[in-house]
């Protein structure tokens, strides 16, 4: 298994540009069971998960042609017999899950496997299942497997809340569904992630006709057929956060470019507040650190609020904090295993409930640590960043799942960062 190995300290000078949008990406792909013309998706990143997307669209018959240089994928999804997601795929990706909707509104039946454990606690699916049953189908779990099918979906008022709010995945999967159901669909309480409303735009060019895009209420009126696209992603404002975060441990002039600044306005505030500088013009993002960070007090939200997808790595920035910093995680409350890692790297932090209380102090030391999830992963990456001495980063293959080449953008940008294989 592949570690990354830093020597902490190196200031990182210089733009780096920001790849496609994973969470645009992924869920798109899957609307491509939506027709059987080309959908073609450009701006693709290069990730172990769009890879796994991949092989489950095969596994579903579809065409799949990525040419991973140009970051151009190719879905052509015009066998449509097969209908069954298989769980060696599915358990390692969630994001599987969103070919549930697309097929039965096209094929009236799927077979998915459910996702299964997480690291980052329990994340169930209820509200997917409940707002397809609502369109009319019936569902049964057996054997570890969602089986639905249906006659026909029929459009309806569907209400999707959760505890922690709207559901991401789960507003894209009842979507999929509504846009071939026969009428009217009302997804009350819908997310509207930045990655929602790309999706949201990639079926308007298929032909879908969704109104509200970007609220809080969809409105779909289903159509009897959708045609092929193209359409490039989104930036990824999870990436662009990250190096943003980079460049206020430990930047020198650091700048994102090609981002959206509208995406990112909770964590630019989050940074201003902690006393970083920031130049925003256009699609580029410049960041000078504060000596240390002022401490503050942040809370995971649905967007706009601040992202729980960079909560880890605003964790490892606010570990060198001039002061006590109050971390509360609204979306996952246990969304907290990279707190046993920095502590190895000298930090110091107290998980109390859904709350890490980081005390900030002056330096971290570099250490052996151990990614477990993709985020988490990249929080450990920024600290070793900043540490005094080698940080190494074991199972590395977690930040591949979502980071494309971030040892070779932050080795672009001067750290002193290495793949070691094997
Ligand atoms: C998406 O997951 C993202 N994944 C996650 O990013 C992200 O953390 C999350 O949204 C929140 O922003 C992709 O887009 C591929 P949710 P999703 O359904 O849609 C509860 C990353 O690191 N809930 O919006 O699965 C749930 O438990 C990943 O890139 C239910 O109760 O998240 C959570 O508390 C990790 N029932 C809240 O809603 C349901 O049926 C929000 O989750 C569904 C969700």
């Amino acid at each position: 298994m592949d570690r990354i190995v830093i020597q902490g300290g190196e200031p990182l000078r210089g733009d780096v540009s920001i790849s496609g949008a994973k969470n645009s990406v992924l869920p798109m792909m899957a609307a491509a069971l939506l027709t059987d013309e080309e959908l073609v998706i450009s701006r693709v990143p290069s990730l172990r998960d769009v890879s796994t997307q991949c092989k489950i669209l095969e596994a579903l018959g579809a065409r799949v042609l990525h040419d991973d240089q140009k970051g151009v994928l190719r879905l052509r999804s015009d066998n449509e017999d097969l209908v069954t997601a298989p769980y060696d795929l599915v358990k390692t990706m969630r994001a599987s899950i969103c070919v549930l909707g697309p097929l039965l509104a096209r094929r009236g039946r799927a077979k998915v496997s459910l996702p299964g454990g997480c690291v980052i606690g329990v994340r169930p699916i209820d509200l997917h299942l409940k707002g397809l049953q609502s369109l009319g189908a019936s569902i049964e779990v057996r054997g570890g497997y969602i089986e639905a099918e249906t006659d026909g979906l029929r459009g309806t008022t569907i209400y999707l809340g959760s505890a922690a709010g709207s559901t991401v995945l789960g507003t894209a999967n009842v979507l999929m569904a509504a846009v071939l159901a026969d009428g009217r669909t009302v997804i009350e309480n819908a997310a509207h992630e930045p990655e929602l409303v790309d999706l949201c735009h990639c079926l308007q060019k298929m032909g879908a006709k969704i109104d509200g895009v970007g609220s809080h209420c969809l409105e779909v009126e289903g159509v009897d057929k959708l045609s092929g696209a193209e359409h490039t992603v989104i930036a990824d404002r999870i990436e662009a956060g990250t190096f943003l975060l980079a460049g206020a441990m430990i930047g020198d002039g650091l700048s994102v470019l090609d981002v959206v600044p509208q995406h990112l306005l909770a964590v630019l505030e989050v940074l201003r507040e902690s006393g970083a500088n920031l130049q925003v013009e256009g699609n580029r993002i410049s960041v000078e650190p504060p000596d240390r960070p002022r401490p503050m007090d942040l809370t995971t939200l649905p967007h706009p609020g601040f992202p729980t997808d960079l909560q880890a790595q605003a964790m490892a920035y606010l570990c060198r904090g001039n002061g006590v910093s109050m971390i509360s995680e609204r979306i996952y409350p246990d969304r907290f295993i990279h707190v046993a890692e920095l502590l190895r790297m000298g930090a110091q932090i107290r998980k109390e409930g859904a709350t890490a209380i980081v005390n900030g102090v002056p330096r971290l030391s570099g250490a052996p640590v151990m990614a477990s999830e993709l985020r988490g992963s990249a929080a450990l990456v920024l600290a070793g960043l900043v540490a005094e001495g080698e940080t190494e980063v074991h199972r590395v293959y977690h930040i591949d799942r979502g980071y494309e080449r971030i040892d070779e953008k932050l080795r672009l940008l001067g750290a002193h960062i290495e793949r070691v294989a094997g």
